[in-house]
């Protein structure tokens, strides 16, 4: 009797508690009816609160309710570390170490997206772990000059690969219960005047070329939130644009996530109120930056915000719609059911750290098979250059990280080559321009001898060297690979051109091996036997490098961007605007990158979608399921590795159309696949192309078309090697 009591006792409280439990505190109601419920408790005051940051970092939740605090981390690369309350400073926590990834472009340049899952959900991980929801990346703007000092962050200069690439990144971060918030939205394509600048740009561009990365991440990826840019599109700020954020992003795309400004991208009320913004970070009214206790009261969505809602100025349903949004982050997150834990600084994210350097590394050229290096035969390894030295986690901007380790390449190749070979270096140059950033410093380096002594000691190591590693490019400082500035130059800086020259006549077998988020001029190309291009690698950087150069791992990354001769062969440089003034106008159109190569007969120094292997492959002949089509068909084309050791290809397929009534470029990438084949294996590879991929962007119509008649597909080993066609036509009325 006792226990039947009992357990119509516990009902009662069971069904008593059910029933008591808010709606929006239940996470197995539809978050629509959670948002609902969670917006018709709050106060006025509590809604605006919610629409503005209340630290560097977070943004309040609803105290009252139970309702949690937004915490954002930088992105794209690992988890910032803390900073202070109301600075960027560092906070001097001991528990923010983190796993440094390789920056995006190398990222983009593994042409993998099963790698660029793992990567999301790695970096997820660590966001979760670190009690952050919303990861502030990844970033897809498009590479349009080689000058831009935030190329590092982004996919790549084609709207095809960005796309591919993004979508899973996205979804990975986003199986933690962490949303990524997707930037910067649209047309940050230079850090010269990013505050100011007006871009200028036909819709066809717009909408071929610039949207699709963010397209794709929103409507494939379900990205959660998406992050305005500093710049201007048609005279209004990118975080409150009308055009960007209400036509295109909600209406056209349907985004239901949070819009995030950049920091400091919010320049008034109206605006920010009124255009689709949803939350305010950064901004510098009122002594942000020299830090003001009450500044956030100051911000364009705060107090003013607050004054207009009261007055009638603006309408409350204006702010409901931005704290749905704001809810919706909020329940997919840190209300969501079941959300995991993540992970910090794993060994499991190491190895996902080492495996897209080794997988996104591009050997650009090599003669006479000198790499990998053969420890056997090459017994005296010069290394050379600054870079070989130097931390790369610490600088860049936003991006900075304090990594829980950095391997660096001399220590990379020293450990791997251990004693089976003497590794001798020397500096050849010096960038000395070692600041920290935000209080974290990278290792100091500074080398006070004159560009002569360190050449000449450099050349005297060289000589007595059976191999020669020249390990340079750019670095993270400003001018360089860096928020908030732009390159000066194309040309390597620190003069390390005339000690590339130097180091290839004092030791014929001299590798160059170049460290940068950007293309650069190589004068010295034909005089150098091979190139390797590595990026900022993270944690794992040297590590990854020595698997490549000693030939543990083959290499199979490929360019994403193009590499032109001379900067006057970028399309930016030669028919466009940069840097602009006030205005800055994209003439170039749709002629970006190889787009404008191929179109203008312009032959770049390395094409995009190049890269070479230690093994060779072999294309067979492109074949087509049918010659004329309505829009879908399938090409399929063998491919076998012809060498002595296992390796990775990308097969790309781009289409060309033969008879269109505009300007198209002479042909885009629509279809890749990576390929990992044993030695001596052959697979048959296959794409399907739909009318969309043979559709251009019709200004008038605000519409893709597809014309009727001939078109090649080109699959290829890069965009400047082509190695079959195939025609078809495209009708667009019932086949016979
Ligand atoms: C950058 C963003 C970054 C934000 C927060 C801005 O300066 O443009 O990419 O997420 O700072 O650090």
């Amino acid at each position: 009797m006792k226990n039947l009591t009992t357990l119509l006792l516990c009902c009662a409280v069971a069904t008593l508690s059910a029933q008591q439990m808010p709606i929006y505190l239940d996470a197995s109601q539809p978050i629509e009816k959670r948002i609902e419920d969670a917006l018709s408790q709050m106060t006025l005051e509590e809604k605006v609160a919610m629409c503005h940051a209340q630290s560097k970092f977070s943004s309040p939740g609803v105290p009252r309710l139970g309702i949690p605090e937004n915490w954002m981390t930088d992105g794209p690369h690992g988890i910032r570390p803390e900073v202070l309350w109301d600075e960027w400073i560092q906070a001097g926590w001991t528990n923010d170490k983190c796993t440094a990834f390789p920056a995006l472009t190398c990222l983009a340049a593994t042409w993998n997206p099963a790698l660029s899952k793992e990567y999301g959900k790695a970096i997820g991980e660590e966001a979760r772990y670190r009690n952050k929801n919303v990861l502030l990346g990844p970033g897809v703007n498009i590479y349009r000059t080689p000058l831009n000092g935030r190329n590092f962050e982004y996919m790549g200069e084609d709207p095809y690969l960005a796309s591919k690439m993004v979508v899973p990144y996205v979804q990975g971060v986003q199986s933690n219960g962490v949303a990524a918030c997707v930037k910067h939205y649209a047309l940050n394509n230079q850090e010269i005047n990013r505050h100011t600048v007006n871009v200028v740009i036909d819709d066809r561009a717009l909408y071929e070329i610039y949207l699709p990365a963010f397209k794709a991440a929103v409507q494939e990826g379900k990205a959660w939130s998406i992050m305005g840019a500093y710049n201007k599109y048609k005279d209004q700020w990118a975080c409150q644009n009308q055009y960007l954020l209400q036509d295109i992003l909600r209406k056209e795309w349907n985004f239901d996530g949070a819009v995030i400004s950049d920091w400091g991208g919010v320049n008034n009320t109206d605006g920010a109120a009124l255009n689709g913004l949803d939350m305010e970070f950064g901004t510098w009214t009122d002594g942000m930056t020299q830090n003001r206790a009450d500044a956030y009261d100051h911000y364009f969505l705060a107090k003013p915000f607050l004054n207009k809602l009261k007055s009638g100025e603006i309408k409350e349903e204006i702010l409901n719609q931005k704290v749905r949004n704001i809810l919706r982050l909020i329940f997919r997150t840190n209300m969501a059911a079941n959300r995991p834990y993540g992970s910090f600084a794993s060994p499991q994210h190491f190895a996902i750290a080492r495996k897209i350097g080794q997988e996104g590394i591009v050997l650009l050229k090599n003669d006479k098979n000198l790499l990998p290096i053969d420890t056997q035969k090459m017994k005296t390894i010069a290394v050379i250059g600054e870079n070989a030295i130097k931390m790369m986690t610490v600088g860049g901007g936003s991006s900075s990280l304090k990594a829980i380790h950095e391997i660096l390449p001399l220590d990379g190749l020293k450990n791997r080559i251990g004693n089976t070979a003497k590794v001798i270096y020397a500096r050849g140059y010096a960038s000395n321009d070692y600041k920290d950033q935000d209080g974290l410093s990278a290792n100091d380096i500074t080398d006070k001898r004159s560009p002569q002594e360190l050449l000449d000691e450099a050349l005297s190591v060289a000589k007595q060297a059976d191999i020669v590693i020249f390990i340079g490019g750019l670095n993270k400082h400003d001018g360089q690979d860096c928020e908030g500035n732009d390159r000066k130059e194309y040309n390597l800086p620190y003069g390390q051109d005339a000690v590339i020259e130097a180091l290839a006549k004092a030791n014929k077998n001299l590798a160059v091996v170049l460290i940068s988020g950007n293309a650069m001029a190589m004068p010295w190309v034909h005089k150098v036997p091979a190139i390797v291009q590595d990026w900022y690698l993270g944690s794992e950087a040297g590590n990854s490098l020595a698997d490549v150069l000693l030939g543990d791992v083959n290499p199979s990354g490929k360019l994403p961007f193009t590499f032109p001769v001379r900067l006057e062969d970028n399309a930016a440089a030669a028919l466009g605007e940069y840097p602009g003034d006030k205005d800055v106008a994209y003439n170039e159109g749709i002629l970006v990158g190889y787009r404008y190569a191929d179109t203008k007969g312009v032959k770049p120094l390395f094409p995009f979608g190049h890269g070479l292997s230690y093994t060779t492959f072999k294309y067979g002949k492109l074949t087509a399921d049918k010659k004329t089509t309505n829009g879908n068909i399938t090409f399929s084309i063998t491919i076998q590795n012809t060498g002595k050791r296992d390796g990775a290809e990308v097969v790309q397929l781009y289409l060309h159309d033969e008879e269109a009534s505009v300007l198209r470029p002479y042909k885009e990438l629509k279809g890749f696949e990576k390929v990992f084949l044993k030695a001596g294996e052959t697979k048959t590879v296959t794409f399907h192309i739909t009318k969309q991929d043979l559709s251009f962007f019709d200004a008038d119509q605000h519409d893709w078309v597809a014309e009727k008649g001939t078109f090649k597909a080109l699959v290829g080993t890069s965009s400047g090697d082509i190695k079959s066609t195939v025609d078809f036509i495209l009708k667009l009325k019932l086949l016979l």
